[in-house]
């Protein structure tokens, strides 16, 4: 069976730092770390309002990381010029509200097309893998392949969310298998993202044709009380 990557989401790390406006925790020691303990990359999103991860931390670890960083960005003129400049080897385009606490669905694949559909040429071209983060509908997985993504990261948001109130998940888990097997059908590459912890990831690996999970504030979270060796092998464990 083909290996299912890990991608660790850092932004947190940044979140816990800019609360006191300090230059620790490090964004960057996190990268380095994650990386030293089986990440297969590392996630950031340079969100626009700079709530945690900030320009220079994009390149700071961009110059430093050997593993391919993943940058998350709203699909904005000005998210495109920097991702061209920095040219991260993996991208994912993800909607963003000023007011959310978090990435709270998948985009809109329907507003602004031909913008996406531009942005998604042009980061090709400079060389980026790019993924669009999107709700679990065999709709919107159709959409994106004809806007010619490389990748889909499903958002698994309200799956975990059923999941962490032991309410009855078959319904979502069924909208996310679907969609995994029509990304792989018609030639996508299949990632999941978003509220996943060790038992949300454990249920979510044993489908077939997932070829990356990103995990951030569980594992981040987690990682306070056993450390990010741990709580990164322990995430590597359950997905492998
Ligand atoms: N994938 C995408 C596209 C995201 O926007 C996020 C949140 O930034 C994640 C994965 C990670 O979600 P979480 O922090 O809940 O693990």
């Amino acid at each position: 069976m083909m290996k299912i990557r890990l991608g660790v989401n850092i932004d947190h790390v940044a979140t816990v730092r800019n609360a006191r406006g300090e230059k620790y925790p490090s964004p960057l020691r996190a990268a380095i770390l994650a990386e030293k303990y089986g990440a297969d990359s590392v996630t950031i999103h340079l969100r626009e309002d700079r709530r945690h991860i900030v320009d220079q931390d994009l390149s700071l670890i961009k110059s430093k990381l050997k593993i391919p960083l993943n940058l998350e960005i709203a699909a904005t003129n000005e998210m495109l010029k920097i991702s061209l400049k920095q040219k991260p080897p993996f991208i994912c385009i993800v909607p963003e509200k000023r007011k959310e606490i978090t990435t709270e669905g998948g985009l809109n694949l329907d507003f602004k097309k031909n913008f996406l559909k531009k942005i998604i040429y042009k980061l090709k071209k400079n060389k980026s893998r790019v993924s669009l983060f999107v709700e679990p509908k065999k709709s919107d997985i159709k959409k994106a392949k004809l806007l010619n993504a490389d990748c889909v990261e499903i958002h698994t948001g309200k799956f975990c969310t059923l999941v962490n109130e032991n309410k009855n998940y078959k319904n979502e888990l069924d909208k996310i298998k679907k969609a995994v097997n029509l990304g792989n059908k018609i030639g996508l590459e299949v990632h999941a993202g978003h509220g996943l912890t060790y038992k949300s990831a454990s249920i979510l690996s044993k489908i077939n044709g997932i070829k990356e999970f990103n995990i951030g504030h569980f594992l981040i979270g987690e990682s306070i009380f056993v450390g990010l060796s741990k709580s990164i092998k322990q995430f590597k464990k359950i997905i492998k």
